[in-house]
């Protein structure tokens, strides 16, 4: 774990300048309830005790809102849309598009997943006869934004405008979290804080190229997300806008697609060093599926493989962190926090916290198995959140992950060219710092349990 003391840490972010929010996490975080960050100008104040946290994003919810850095950052591409949006909107926002995200939905959604890891087969197929060296992250960043396309448009990545977005989601990714850094430590609460011209060109085009697929949409009949968000009316008997639904169809991509795409690359990463896991999953996978195609029941039979996504969750949790802002000075566990500060809950910190975890740097699935489960700590195994605002994809995610899994798994064998040299960081989601380049090859036979 890469932790520093306090000062040391919030000098070095400044030095490197890489944007990287999680080396400004001092090693004092791994072991308090509570934390502040640094001599910012607004108070940064780090909450990780579940009791607190829960109390923070459930009944005191209204009371600490998204952080305003973090709506401003994300406005010009997400307009006020379900992830940013608070209060009576979110509250409209959420009603119409959890429709979108049942059981059934759900399972209308697995057949685009599916064909979107099979129809990648065949390149990598290619790269894995040819001995290439490919981008861990550039593939499941793929996959996941191909996944995105055909279960909310019913398009593929291939067609010219889906492409286009995926392009333009890149260079948004890239740019926006590397301005956020210097305006949380030096900024005032609320301050205007102007973005750079190119992450604002880059959201501009992604509208216009959503705007392409939705008017596309319109014109056909399917049964997909984008058709249920265009169903779906709030009490008053209203529809989203156009303008709402490219708000709430960008708020799909984004939270969508580099989130499962992140837990994927930390997967496969963290099944290459543990030949053991890798067997057991192997033998799983071949003694639910055999060879046939994974159908969507089979993917509800894989315990163990979803007990490594879990895992994997709880050592690279996607989203890093989830800053809240005080409206108004508060006390939270015997501290006052002033009105403006930041509070940063954070599951990367919490699932390594010491208070909370036997061993909480090892990969051990089996934490998850239903003889241990007991031992999770209350509250604080957050990586889709929790309360109201839980992830609305949590289902959807799972299923796809471990779909996903199972297929590259099953084979291919994936070997990273220098894992020892692997640092994470926290962009918009926790991301390698370079990216994890490997050889695939192709596997004969999968061992059978
Ligand atoms: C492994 C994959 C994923 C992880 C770890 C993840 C994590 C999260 C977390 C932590 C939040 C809450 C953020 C907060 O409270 O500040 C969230 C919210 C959200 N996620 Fe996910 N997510 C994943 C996949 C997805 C997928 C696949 C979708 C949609 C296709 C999605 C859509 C959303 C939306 C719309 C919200 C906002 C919900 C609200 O505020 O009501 N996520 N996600």
């Amino acid at each position: 774990m890469r932790a520093l003391p306090e000062l040391p840490s919030l000098a070095r972010v400044l030095w490197r300048g890489d944007g990287d929010l999680l080396s400004l996490v001092p090693a004092k975080a791994y072991r308090q309830p509570m934390c502040t960050l640094g001599q910012t100008r607004r108070s940064i104040v780090m909450v990780s005790d579940p009791v607190l946290v829960r109390r923070i994003m459930t009944e005191d919810m209204d009371r600490y809102p998204k952080s305003d850095l973090m709506q401003e950052a994300l406005r010009p591409l997400v307009g006020d849309s379900i992830f940013v949006s608070g209060g009576a909107t979110w509250d409209r926002q959420r009603r119409m598009i959890n429709p979108a995200f049942s059981h059934m939905k759900l399972s209308l959604a697995f057949g685009p997943m599916r064909d979107a890891v099979q129809d990648a087969l065949p390149a990598l197929d290619r790269s894995a006869a040819a001995g290439e060296q490919l981008s861990l992250d550039l593939l499941t960043s793929h996959l996941t934004a191909d996944a995105i396309t055909r279960t909310v448009f019913s398009t593929p990545l291939e067609s010219r405008t889906a492409h286009a977005v995926f392009e333009s989601f890149l260079t948004f990714e890239r740019s926006v979290a590397q301005v956020r850094l210097l305006p949380m430590i030096f900024g005032k609460a609320w301050a205007d804080t102007p973005q750079r011209p190119e992450v604002l060109a880059a959201c501009v085009r992604i509208r216009e190229l959503l705007g392409e697929l939705v008017d596309a949409h319109a014109t056909r009949n399917t049964e997909d997300i984008a058709a249920s968000m265009r169903e779906a009316r709030d009490s008053a008997g209203t529809p989203f806008s156009r303008e709402e639904l490219i708000d709430q169809i960008g708020v799909m991509f984004l939270a969508g697609h580099e989130t499962t795409a992140s837990a994927l690359t930390w997967i496969l990463y963290l099944i290459s060093m543990a030949p053991a896991v890798r067997d057991r999953l192997l033998a799983e996978i071949g003694r639910v599926a055999g060879d046939d195609p994974i159908s969507f029941e089979h993917v509800r039979e894989m315990s163990y493989v979803r007990n490594v996504f879990r895992e994997t969750l709880r050592l690279y949790p996607p989203i890093t962190f989830m800053p809240r802002v005080a409206l108004e000075t508060a006390r939270i566990g015997g501290r006052t926090v002033k009105r403006g500060a930041l509070i940063m809950i954070s599951p990367w910190v919490m699932h390594r916290h010491m208070k909370l975890w036997k061993e909480p740097d090892a990969f051990d699935p089996d934490r998850f198995s239903p003889e241990r489960e007991s031992d999770l700590p209350e509250w604080g195994y957050i990586p889709f959140g929790q309360g109201p605002r839980i992830c609305v994809g949590q289902a959807f995610a799972h299923t796809e992950a471990v779909l996903m899994l199972a297929e590259l798994l099953r084979r291919y064998d994936f070997a990273p060219l220098a894992p020892g040299a692997v640092r994470p960081v926290a962009r918009l989601t926790t991301r390698p710092e370079a990216q994890i380049l490997c050889r695939i090859t192709r596997r004969r036979e999968a061992p059978r349990a």
